[in-house]
């Protein structure tokens, strides 16, 4: 095994997605206690509690740090990766001082008969609650697009539109493009599921590594840093069916070992596809 600093430092980077889920569901919980005591109109339902408070402010912290571990990995930080750490940290501050204020909400002693002094630390609290369930919704949603490619909730919605738009006579996706697709080399919709649900992460929009993105026809007969990969109607020759067949353990094997695989039935189809294009003269 190989336990270095920096290996173990690693694992933590690699565990952000994980615990990312920690915090969101903790100030979604703080959120709809206070939300319901709002709506409730009784100034003495009671607050959440300060434990939650305090697991939710850890969790947001540790959620930051581990994100920021794990961009120093990356060769490559795109501007979603940026965009996305800056809110992620902005959110963890908001978050800390959230769970500071809730507990001096809690920790007043109510010495004041007039209770002017509760309400004012409740205010407090209110706008960095508010602000921190603000920060959440986009700082989740570039994280959202940097793990699954951009889009990845609403892409069934725009998928099926425009498999559709070529066939109408609508231009196709040039247009996302300079490479011109020639008039039945569009993946199919069944080929590109394989490659949304499995390649898209390191292929797409928001990352090309190798110079290559599946996310589109155009990218794939653009081809990666070594040319191109789809030879028309030879599979067995064809980049792209070498590295999803080669060994497991071989450097060139697509996705990187310890990445989910497509099923041996998925590469059938992408294979059947290829051996299906006729030849350019
Ligand atoms: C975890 C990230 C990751 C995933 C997921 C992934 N790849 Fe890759 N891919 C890479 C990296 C990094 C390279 C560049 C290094 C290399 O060529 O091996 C690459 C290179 C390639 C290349 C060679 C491009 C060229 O011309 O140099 C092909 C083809 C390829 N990938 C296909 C796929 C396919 C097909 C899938 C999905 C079934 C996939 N990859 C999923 C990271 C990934």
């Amino acid at each position: 095994m190989n336990l270095t600093p920096e290996s173990v430092l690693e694992v933590l980077g690699r565990l952000h997605p994980l615990v990312l889920h920690a915090p969101i569901g903790l100030f979604t919980a703080i959120g709809g206690i206070e939300g319901w005591r709002l709506l409730s109109r009784d100034p003495k339902a009671p607050h959440a509690p300060p434990i939650l408070a305090v697991m939710a402010g850890l969790s947001a912290l540790t959620t930051a740090v581990f994100g920021l571990i794990l961009a120093r990995e990356s060769a490559y930080v795109s501007f979603t990766v940026q965009l996305h750490q800056w809110l992620g940290v902005a959110f963890a501050l908001c978050a800390l001082v959230c769970t500071g204020l809730l507990l001096r909400v809690h920790a007043f002693k109510g010495t004041s008969p007039t209770g002017a002094g509760l309400g004012s630390r409740r205010l407090a609290y209110f706008i960095a609650l508010g602000l921190t369930l603000g920060l959440m919704v986009p700082t989740g949603h570039f994280g959202g697009d940097l793990s699954h490619g951009e889009g990845f909730i609403t892409e069934p919605l725009t998928r099926s539109v425009k498999a559709r738009a070529p066939r109408q006579g609508q231009g196709g996706e040039a247009a996302t493009s300079t490479i011109a697709v020639v008039k039945g080399d569009e993946i199919p919709p069944d080929v590109q599921s394989v490659f949304d649900t499995t390649c898209i992460s390191c292929h797409g929009r928001a990352k090309q590594k190798g110079g290559l993105r599946l996310d589109t026809s155009a990218g794939l007969w653009a081809g990666g840093d070594g040319g191109q990969i789809v030879v028309r109607g030879k599979p067995e020759e064809s980049e792209l069916i070498y590295r999803l067949t080669v060994a497991l353990d071989h450097d060139d094997h697509m996705p990187p070992k310890g990445k989910p695989q497509p099923e041996a039935a998925q590469i059938e189809v992408v294979s059947a596809w290829i051996a299906g294009l006729k030849p350019s003269l």
